[in-house]
């Protein structure tokens, strides 16, 4: 594992022949930068069998952009964790699109960390506040719940599996260019305050956890975001659409 992370968040985004033939550039992205940093994508679901059956990624981590919890069942819609294992190396859990579209809680998004982690999943556990949580002085409290629901009956074992995304609602783009990042006094008081948690949590097992910044990263704004100390990688959506922009961002990085 390198000391940081930068995952394409694609959303539903890409037909399966976009995203298949999008993943091999995305390689080559991968191979450039291994040694100091992982490179990953979160596409589609329905595209996952056809990456992943397509041969060497070199070192491309293939992430899941959700998966349900229980195993199988009558959960009409829905893909379980374990339908998915096989064909990627994690998931992304409680992005905020799930927890704020989809009325994902802070109890499910637990269950799903624990059966993620239980089948030697990898995960991206995303928090963030919404605006109006910001507004009335809540940020961290409302981080904090949503951080420690979900890591409840986690292991210190499993934290090497782990990576935890720090994502402000109000700074995801979902697709407006004009949305901007959280500053990045912000960025440093809420990632100290995550890093405190996991402190707290796990001792120094937890150190091995990355924090990533999601929320409009672009690459305008990567190399300041990234070279703060407390930000081990970024959770990119809009601007991980496009290999350029996206290979601009993890390329900011002073020694990637
Ligand atoms: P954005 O999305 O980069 O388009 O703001 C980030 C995310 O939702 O993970």
């Amino acid at each position: 594992m390198n000391n940081y992370l930068f995952v394409a968040n694609w959303k539903m985004h890409k037909s399966v022949a976009e995203a298949v033939s999008s993943a091999r550039s995305f390689a080559g992205l991968a191979i450039d930068v291994a040694g100091s940093t992982d490179v990953g994508i979160a596409p589609v679901s329905l595209a996952l069998p056809s990456i992943a059956g397509a041969g060497e990624r070199g070192g491309l981590l293939l992430y899941a952009q959700d998966g349900h919890q229980e195993d199988a069942g009558a959960f009409t819609g829905e893909i379980s964790l374990e339908q998915l294992v096989s064909f990627v190396d994690g998931v992304i859990l409680g992005h905020s699109e799930r927890r704020h579209v989809f009325g994902e809680t802070n109890q499910q998004v637990h269950e799903k960390v624990v059966s993620a982690l239980h089948k030697r999943m990898r995960v991206i556990l995303c928090v963030g506040e919404t605006l109006e949580e910001r507004q009335a002085g809540g940020s961290q409290e409302y981080v904090r719940d949503q951080l420690l629901t979900a890591l409840e009956d986690v292991s210190a074992e499993d934290v090497v599996l782990l990576d935890v995304a720090y994502e402000p609602v109000w700074a995801i783009s979902r697709g407006d260019v004009s949305v901007k990042p959280a500053t990045l006094e912000e960025i440093t008081e809420m990632h100290t305050f995550v890093r405190g948690l996991l402190d707290e949590r796990f001792g120094d097992t937890g150190g091995s956890i990355r924090i990533l910044y999601g929320g409009s990263v672009k690459p305008e704004n990567a190399v300041d975001i990234l070279t703060l100390e407390e930000v081990q990688g970024a959770l990119v959506g809009n601007a991980s659409l496009e290999l350029e922009s996206f290979s601009a961002i993890v390329q900011s990085l002073p020694h990637s």
